[in-house]
């Protein structure tokens, strides 16, 4: 069902990999809500990923960038807007990877060159993006900037290891840009702090299919899935959250409200 909230409205969307990526679903509900964007992911993404097939189904563009590399956004972000007709409304930030994790580094031995490399593809990106956006004035006014994070970032969850500094920094990141882009130019960036979700970078994470269900049992209304966070992203580019800005907003069935759930007990 469509409301057509995001009419008239250009975006970039980065981290679609496959159909089970978050961003996928974001794709597609914001299609269904009438914006028009491009779609990017990093370059060797583009040989194992299936963004092509997306592209052809949304009509839309795919422009590889690697999110790390200024050069790849100027030139991602000089194309969105030319073949969309204009500066951009919405910027999806969908991206995480730890080089720690992927080795099976304790977080008690983690290897201090890959920690550099989850920071910068993780979080240092995000900063690269709306730094870049904001020198090119790509954005329009009253834009809207969204990541995806975890409450890892607040809490402490043994098995996310440096993804935890990695999303603190995300977040952080979204509130102190905020201030600067909230004044210039009234464009707002928040950050959603997502349920477990079966994906390539959720089940990277050691034991996630157990945590995944403990983290259901313990949300009032079970884990939110891709799709529903789908359309809270769609919402967050619309203009009916015009006024929420450098907000970490929860989209995790209630868990982060929860202390202690008789459902566990059980
Ligand atoms: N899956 C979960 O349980 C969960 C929970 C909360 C938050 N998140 C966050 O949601 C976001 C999307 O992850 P997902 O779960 O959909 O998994 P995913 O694996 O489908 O998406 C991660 C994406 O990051 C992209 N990427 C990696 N390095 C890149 C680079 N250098 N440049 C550009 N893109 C790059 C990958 O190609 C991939 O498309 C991530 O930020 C993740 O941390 C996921």
């Amino acid at each position: 069902m469509s409301n057509a909230i995001l009419k008239g409205k250009r975006g970039i969307i980065f981290g679609a990999l496959d159909e089970n990526s978050i961003a996928w679903k974001v794709a597609e509900a914001c299609h269904r809500e009438g914006a028009r964007f491009t779609l990017t992911n990093a370059p060797v993404a583009m040989r194992f990923g299936q963004l092509q097939k997306l592209g052809e189904s949304l009509q839309c563009e795919v422009i590889p960038a690697d999110a790390t590399s200024i050069e790849d956004l100027e030139q991602l972000l000089t194309k969105s807007m030319e073949i969309l007709g204009g500066k951009l409304d919405f910027m999806l930030h969908s991206i995480g990877m730890s080089v720690n994790v992927r080795k099976k580094k304790s977080y008690t031995d983690l290897n201090h060159d890959w920690m550099q490399k989850t920071f910068d593809v993780s979080a240092i990106s995000f900063h690269k993006l709306m730094q870049t956006a904001y020198k090119m004035d790509a954005m329009n006014t009253q834009g809207s900037i969204v990541a995806l994070t975890y409450i890892a970032a607040q809490r402490v969850f043994p098995d996310y290891s440096e993804m935890a500094e990695s999303k603190s920094l995300l977040e952080s990141f979204a509130r102190s840009f905020g201030y600067h882009y909230g004044t210039s130019k009234q464009v707002r960036i928040n950050t959603i702090s997502q349920s477990p979700t079966m994906t390539t970078a959720g089940s990277g994470i050691s034991g996630f299919d157990e945590f995944f269900s403990y983290a259901d049992k313990m949300s009032p209304l079970g884990n939110a899935d891709a799709e529903s966070c789908a359309d809270y992203c769609a919402m967050l580019f619309s203009d009916y959250t015009r006024m929420v800005t450098m907000q970490n907003l929860y989209h995790d069935g209630g868990f982060s409200a929860m202390g202690m759930s008789p459902a566990i007990l059980e």
